[in-house]
């Protein structure tokens, strides 16, 4: 096994690897970032040519992929018969156009969309979406399991990164909404550990309410005109509330502005126009 880029993601998973007790030659821009793992047993290659020599399977886990060019490109004309799991995100055009560029180099090609932290990548919670060919990834699924369980989600290279980016989506908005929150209750010179188990009572439901939030979506997204109404009046709301605690309200901002363009959308079609039609961009 190889691993090429040494950032938290790619060290850990080296660390996966040897504790499984496999080899592992690894490869880094930066040589000095080898070092920990080289000194707990993986093998350091002088080039990425060697590094590609060393194991018919390479991991890639470098920041994007633009940087996947600028390394196997260094030695391309080594690629032939190589399987390259690139665990690096980025967009699934982007990622269907690097297994292009391995392939068109005789390579074989799987993307891979990590859903764990570096230090969490051992825990039951952590898994690793995977797309590419089919028999690509049950050759090799035993070894890969080695790093976390496995979604394997179709031969559509882009799969792994946009089932990656999608819940990323729902993620960021939500990692910021509870900062938010806590600015409000702190900027209000409140205490936020006595407003914690409030944010924490209205997470109970959330396996729920996303299963509602699908069939809704599903159905044509959640909301008669009534519910946009209330939306955008609370929206409007928590917008003035952050305002007057002096918070930075961008992100309320910009979810009141979606539900105030529902309403002004539903009043212009003379029925209900869901968020969730805005969302998927099907309303000009
Ligand atoms: N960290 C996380 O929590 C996490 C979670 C899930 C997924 N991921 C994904 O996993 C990947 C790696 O994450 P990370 O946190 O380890 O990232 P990172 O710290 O940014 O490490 C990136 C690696 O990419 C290399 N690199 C970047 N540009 C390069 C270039 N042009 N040429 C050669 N090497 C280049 C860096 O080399 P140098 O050392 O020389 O700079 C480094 O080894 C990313 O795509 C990230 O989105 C990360």
């Amino acid at each position: 096994m190889t691993v090429i880029g040494l950032g938290p993601m790619g060290q850990a998973m080296v660390r996966a690897f040897l504790d499984a007790g496999v080899r592992v030659t690894v490869w880094n821009r930066t040589a000095a970032r080898a070092d920990a793992v080289v000194e707990l047993g993986a093998e350091r290659a002088a080039t990425v040519a060697e590094a590609l020599d060393a194991n018919e399977v390479i991991v890639l886990s470098l920041t994007h992929y633009a940087a996947m060019y600028d390394v196997l490109g260094q030695a391309e004309g080594r690629l032939s018969g190589k399987v390259v799991v690139n665990a690096s995100s980025d967009s699934p055009a982007d990622t269907r156009a690097g297994a292009a560029w391995v392939r068109e180099r005789g390579g074989r090609f799987l993307a891979a969309g990590v859903m764990a932290q570096p230090e969490g990548l051992a825990l039951p919670a952590s898994y690793i979406f995977y797309s590419g060919p089919r028999e690509v990834f049950e050759e090799h699924r035993e070894l890969l399991g080695l790093l976390a369980s496995h979604e394997y989600l179709g031969d559509d290279d882009g799969l792994a990164q946009l089932y990656y980016q999608a819940v990323y989506a729902a993620f960021l908005p939500w990692f910021l909404g509870i900062e938010q929150a806590f600015a409000m209750i702190d900027q209000a010179g409140d205490d936020i550990g006595r407003f914690l188990p409030f944010a924490q009572r209205a997470m109970h439901d959330a396996e729920d309410f996303y299963a509602a939030m699908a069939s809704a979506a599903r159905a044509g997204g959640w909301g008669d005109l009534g519910n946009l109404r209330m939306m955008a009046a609370g929206a409007a709301h928590v917008v003035e509330t952050g305002d007057d605690l002096g918070v930075d309200t961008s992100l309320l901002r910009s979810a009141r502005a979606i539900w105030d363009r529902a309403l002004a959308e539903s009043e212009r079609a003379g029925e209900p126009v869901p968020t969730y039609q805005l969302l998927r961009g099907a309303v000009e």
